[in-house]
This record gives C-alpha cells, structure tokens and sequence, in this order.
C-alpha cells in the first residue's frame, strides 16, 4: 500500500475530528442531523472559517451560500478541492466533513513539505447538499453552476412550512442574491472531492486499497407521491367504505423493492413517509411518500419511476384514493473527467471505482474537470449513524488528497 498514517497529521485530525463530534448529535434518531442554516450548520461553517482563519486562508460565502477558503489569489485555473457540512437526517459524521477536514488537513500536508502551488488553491464547503431541509440535493453547486432556479430555490420549504428565503434571512444571508455564478464557475480549473465510500467497491477492487479516484455516478432522481383518500375513524370504517391512502403507499414501497431484483444494478427506495394527519386510530386522509430511484442514465431511471408510478397507481384506483407526482429532482449520469481521473489514478497509485451516492462533484463534473477521491469505508454503511472510515485511512486519504492537489496546482 503506498499511503500509511503520517503520525504528524494524526493529532490535528483527531482534534478537527474532536471538536466536530458534538456539533449537531441527534439523540431521537441517533448520529447526526446538520442541515443548511439551522444551529448545527452554522456551527459546522464557523468551526470551518475559524479553521481557514488559523490557516491564514482568505474566506468568503459566494452568492448562494457556499463558503470558500483560499490559499492564493482567487483566479483562473484554481485548484478546488472540499465537499459539505450538511448531512441527511440522523447520518453518519463522514459524509461531507471527512471532505471537508481533509481539505484544511491536506493544506497543512503541502506546507509541511514545502509545497509553494503555482495556481490558487481554494477549500470550498457547498450548501445543503444532502437535501436534507429542502428536498434539492447538491442546492449550493446547483445554483452556482445556474441547475436550479433561484426564484423555485427561494420559494422551498422545509418540514416546518419555513421558506428557503426566511431560513437565509434568519441567520443573515440574503436570499435575493442566489443564482448562477458564472465568474467563479470560470475560475475553477479542476475540482476533486474527497469522500467516505458509501458502499463496498473499493474493497472489491483491491482490498488492499485505502483510497480510490472515482470515474462516474449514477443517475439519480427524488419523486414525491402525494396519495389522497379519506380520513376516517379506525375502528368503526367498514372495510367498503375505506379509502385508506396508506395503502397505496404500501403498494409503492413494495413497487420499489421489486425493481431492485427485476433490473440489476437499478435501487428504488421510500425512506419518508408522511401520512396525514398521522393519528394510531386514524385511517389517513392523504399520505406524501418520497421516492428515490438511481438508475444508469437519467432515461433509464425515468423509466424505472413510471412503471413504479403504474403499480401504484392501479393500486390507488382500487383503493379509491387519487395520486399525484412531483419530480423534486433528477440528475443525470455523471463521467469524472477521464483524463483527469486517470491521471490521478496512476499519480497515486490507486485503484479507481464508480458510485451509486450523488455528490457535489456530480454537478460540478457538467462545467469543468472534476473528479473524487473515495476513502475505504470497512462496512459500506453510509446516511446512518454505523458510517465508519478507520482513522489510518482518513489520514491516507489527506496524504492522496495532498498528492492530487501538488499534481493540480504545481
Ligand atoms: C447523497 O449522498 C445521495 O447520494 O443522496
Ligand atoms: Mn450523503
Ligand atoms: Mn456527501
């Protein structure tokens, strides 16, 4: 194995990874729940700047809410490695700050060896990425690169009926100015995100392999179904005069489940459900299922998501309830920047591999070369509380992301 702990990096990552622990625990659910402009996430963005700060790198928060660390005049061909501070509800404490820290951690790495980069190197935290509070995976680069429309981002809600527009109020940041970025899109000449695995790819790629580059992500899509019936009383509704939208909705998660082993390669999953008004002796008066579907191309999923529909459906009819579908998101296949990819690959000595999780570097990949570093991830389990990477291969993955960055920016 090429990369093993530098014992110098090993105390400043235990400390960033310290200090990160409690920010943002989720004692119901377990794990952690940071979502963009809540307490937890404005606390994970002041430990960021505070760390740039020590770093004497220069930060900024871009128009849409993305912070930007720099090492170097902000310019042409800038270097630009980070991830996010987000995470779903309840996940792990590596997917996104594992990028993060390791982006501050390998800037520590360079100067230590002396490292004077030609071009600017910049650290970027991008906003709500997990589409945890909004529904809108990867909001801040979306926005950024001019994918999501800023007048529909303003008018998003959370769970709580609060609007994108009064969350960015209430912690200070003006919501008008969100929206395509252009200048700074040119500015980026290569973007490489560091990431915990989110599967077990590398392991079957070499299993001796800390670290990976990543060559492509599926494409992915999130679906709302809102399923109406009637509300009605638990105990005195005959069997006839039900119209339970429950029901359905029981028919779609099963529907998803099904493609799995109908379509290889193809997931379907309904991890949220909310019926209304939600009462133990209620027979629900409409129900909002949230479907997330990734399936090779953005065609393929599409596909994949009307036969689903179909079931469901029919399903419905039979129930006596109606349904509607929202599409709240669908990305396309994304291929890292071949030559990039490759380059990085052999640079460092890694082996390369695909992923099903969608990623800031995804959006990122549609207007200049990007491409990820995956750190060995033992279980595979990631967006739950078991997400674990050994602290031997988060600081291999700093040594690699050190490498990458010289072989950027010299
Ligand atoms: C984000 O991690 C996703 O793949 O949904
Ligand atoms: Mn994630
Ligand atoms: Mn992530």
């Amino acid at each position: 194995m090429k990369y093993g702990p530098p014992p110098a990096a090993s105390g400043r990552f235990n400390s960033a990874w310290a200090e990160l622990a409690t920010v943002g625990r989720d004692h119901r659910r377990g794990g952690y729940s940071r979502h963009v402009f809540d307490d937890a996430d404005m606390q994970m963005r002041e430990w960021f700047t505070a760390q740039a700060a020590r770093r004497g790198l220069d930060t900024e928060v871009d128009r849409n809410g993305n912070i930007w660390a720099w090492w170097g005049t902000p310019g042409p061909g800038a270097v630009v490695t980070g991830s996010h501070l987000d995470s779903v509800p309840g996940g792990g404490a590596f997917d996104g700050p594992l990028g993060v820290v390791s982006s501050l951690l390998a800037i520590d790495e360079l100067r230590v060896r002396g490292f004077a980069p030609a071009k600017p190197i910049a650290l970027v935290c991008f906003a709500e990425e997990e589409g945890g509070r909004f529904g809108l995976p990867c909001l801040g680069s979306r926005l950024m690169t001019g994918m999501a429309d800023p007048e529909h981002v303003r008018r998003l809600h959370d769970p709580d009926a609060i609007s994108f527009a009064d969350a960015a109020r209430r912690v200070g940041f003006d919501p008008t100015t969100i929206g395509p970025d252009p200048d700074r899109v040119a500015m980026i000449g290569a973007f490489v995100e560091l990431h915990v695995e989110q599967g077990r790819l590398l392991h079957a790629a070499d299993p001796n392999a800390a670290v990976a580059v990543g060559t492509q992500i599926t494409a992915h899509g999130r679906w709302r179904m809102t399923l109406t019936g009637e509300g009605n009383h638990a105990g005195t509704t005959r069997p006839a005069d039900r119209h339970d939208p429950m029901i359905p909705a029981a028919a779609a998660i099963l529907a998803a489940r099904r493609t799995l082993s109908l379509y290889d390669g193809a997931v379907a999953t309904i991890g949220r459900l909310e019926p209304v008004p939600g009462g133990t002796n209620v027979i629900a008066s409409s129900v909002d299922a949230w479907m997330d579907v990734r399936y090779g191309a953005a065609a393929d999923t599409a596909a994949l998501v009307d036969e689903i529909v179909a079931a469901v459906r029919e399903e419905a009819e039979l129930e006596g309830c109606t349904l509607v579908v929202h599409r709240e998101s669908l990305s396309d296949q994304v291929m890292f920047d071949p030559a990039l990819t490759m380059d990085l690959a052999s640079a460092l000595k890694v082996p390369v591999i695909p992923t099903g999780a969608g990623h800031d570097a995804g959006i990122l990949a549609d207007r200049v070369p990007s491409t990820m570093l995956f750190v060995r991830n033992p279980t595979g389990i990631s967006h739950a509380p078991g997400e674990h990477a050994e602290t031997a291969d988060c600081l291999a993955g700093i040594e690699a992301l050190a490498d990458a960055l010289t072989e950027l920016a010299r």
